[in-house]
């Protein structure tokens, strides 16, 4: 079919209505389950302390013993085993128990009722693990940056694919063409993840994260690798051997992954421990 055949579809008036709709809450988006937003106020309260957090998670018996497993897990693992909520939460730190918290709570933000979505969903999900578990790994042959930070922009890096599937129901012209639908997809993931994050309070690294990851030809704002570098390479990777975009994108001209180096991104994947450590770290998101 050529340009011309295609029936006429507004790409921006569809985009502005799914703005309104999110700003004035019209448009059912998925939410994070009710323990983590509980505990997300206790971590964001000055005057909490880890006893706090380690009460409100304990109410959950599932999110506690995901907790602890976060703690045991390559991202913390130490010499000894962690056994309980408060220990964990001790192991991560204060700070960063925030992005586990959030980490461990996206699983339910990836799920829809709306049948004819759920495949479309499932797969992003699939998607957006593989992509936090090698930004993980990456991030930590860097000191400045945080594994915790990098797995938080891993699972949420295309999050804004949610709201524009949500909407798409609404449009029999969408529904019916996975090829239009993809089009709508990638031309304003990138906007409405960045819009939704901001309303979210997420950390600025992480709404540019959504806001930049796709974008190839991007300015960095420093010398030092960030975490727009890290998910633009996993990104990547994880689409390599698939027939998705950048398949076949030669990465020694990427600027993302000659700032991660490419000696790094190309041994990767070689050692035993990097695949023990990457299928731990999906299981312990799903
Ligand atoms: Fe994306
Ligand atoms: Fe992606």
């Amino acid at each position: 079919m050529s340009d011309s055949d295609t029936p006429k579809f507004d790409v921006k008036a569809f985009a502005n209505t799914l703005v309104a709709d999110i700003e004035s809450n019209r448009i059912r988006l998925p939410t994070l389950p009710a323990i983590s937003l509980e505990a997300l106020l206790v971590v964001n309260d000055a005057a909490s302390s880890m006893a706090d957090v380690a009460r409100i998670i304990s109410k959950d018996t599932s999110m506690a013993a995901r907790l602890v497993r976060y703690a045991n897990s390559p991202l913390y693992r130490g010499v000894s085993t962690v056994t309980s909520v408060k220990m964990a939460i001790t192991r991560i730190g204060f700070d960063a128990v925030k992005n586990a918290i959030l980490s461990l709570a996206m699983r339910d933000v990836f799920t829809t009722a709306f049948r004819p979505l759920q495949s479309r969903m499932e797969a992003l999900w699939k998607h957006s693990v593989d992509v936090a578990t090698k930004a993980t790994l990456l991030a930590s042959h860097f000191s400045h940056l945080n594994k915790d930070e990098a797995m938080l922009a891993g699972l949420i890096h295309d999050v804004g694919v949610i709201p524009v599937l949500i909407k798409a129901t609404e449009y029999p012209f969408l529904l019916e063409s996975e090829e239009n639908l993809d089009k709508v997809v990638d031309k304003l993931h990138m906007p409405i993840g960045k819009f939704m994050l901001s309303r979210w309070n997420f950390d600025p690294a992480l709404v540019d994260v959504a806001a930049s990851h796709d974008k190839l030809d991007r300015v960095p704002k420093g010398d030092k690798v960030d975490y727009v570098d890290i998910i633009q390479v996993a990104n990547i990777l994880s689409h390599q051997g698939t027939e998705q975009r950048w398949a076949g994108l030669d990465i020694s001209s990427n600027l993302a992954c000659i700032r991660v180096g490419l000696d790094l991104i190309a041994n990767l994947d070689k050692s035993v421990q990097v695949e023990e450590d990457e299928s731990e770290l999906s299981d312990m998101l799903n």
